[in-house]
């Protein structure tokens, strides 16, 4: 589903932020994007919601060559990818509900659909005893958990998570991270881009680690550092 054959990013500024990339990602699959701060994992989340464009190599969705998405494509393209931050992006003045209705509304979804919908998210993340709460009633882990249900509204195949625990202690951290989990279980291709070692090591999912702007390691279970043996054959 997700297919980057030599992709390279070079910002205006000249900074080289990922090179020679290829990866694959099928359909329904969890991934870990590991590396320390500066690796590129942000980029590439940034390169599949077409926030960014390849400047080498081509960047496919679907069959899709993102390069070519016509601008008017964008929207719909987006609509299709749900993005999860560090920093949750909660709207203040609105509560639990109307921040996930909002997703919805914003698509021009009908009322009933909205009345569908928005129950059966926030069950799915376990907030449905907290519609009328505003964010900043909330704790970390609950609001990180409302900004999933507002990710998953419009039944996105695809979930993008940029640090989604990086403001969180490591027990909610879990939390959040078994929701991904459980989420992609129901069929949604995940990625997650962590440096969240003890989160990684515990769920046993396919790592992609970057070191500066290449792609070094890749396993189908993977830990978030290379093992020795890995380390004394590569
Ligand atoms: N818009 C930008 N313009 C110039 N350089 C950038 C931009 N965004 C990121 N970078 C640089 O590209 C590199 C990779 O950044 P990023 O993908 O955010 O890494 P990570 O998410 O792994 O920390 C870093 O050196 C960063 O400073
Ligand atoms: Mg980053």
């Amino acid at each position: 589903m997700i297919d980057l054959k030599g992709v390279g990013v070079t910002y205006s500024n000249g900074w080289r932020a990922l090179s020679n990339v290829q990866l694959k990602i099928d359909k329904g699959e969890f991934v870990f994007v590991v590396g320390t701060t500066g690796a590129g994992k942000s980029t590439l989340l940034k390169l599949l919601s077409r926030e960014e464009t390849a400047t080498e190599g081509t960047v496919k969705v679907s069959g899709q060559d993102l390069s070519s998405l016509p601008l008017h494509d964008l929207p719909a393209y987006r609509r299709k990818i749900g993005i999860v931050f560090q920093d949750f992006g909660l709207l203040p003045n609105k509560t639990v509900y109307e921040n996930v209705a909002f997703a919805l509304q914003v698509t021009g979804a009908s009322r009933q659909t909205i009345r569908r919908q928005v129950p059966y998210v926030l069950d799915l993340v376990a907030m449905s005893h907290r519609p009328d709460a505003f964010p900043n009633q909330l704790s970390g882990g609950e609001q990180q958990r409302v900004a999933i249900a507002r990710a998953l509204v419009n039944e996105p195949f695809l979930l993008l998570a940029d640090e989604p625990t990086g403001n969180l202690d490591p027990e909610t951290s879990l939390g959040i991270m078994q929701l991904l989990n459980h989420i992609n279980l129901r069929g949604t291709t995940v990625i997650i881009a962590t440096h969240d070692q003890a989160v990684v090591d515990f769920l046993q999912r396919r790592v992609i680690a970057f070191d500066q702007g290449g792609l070094v390691r890749d396993e189908v279970v993977g830990n978030y550092r290379a093992t020795e043996a890995q380390e004394e054959t590569a």
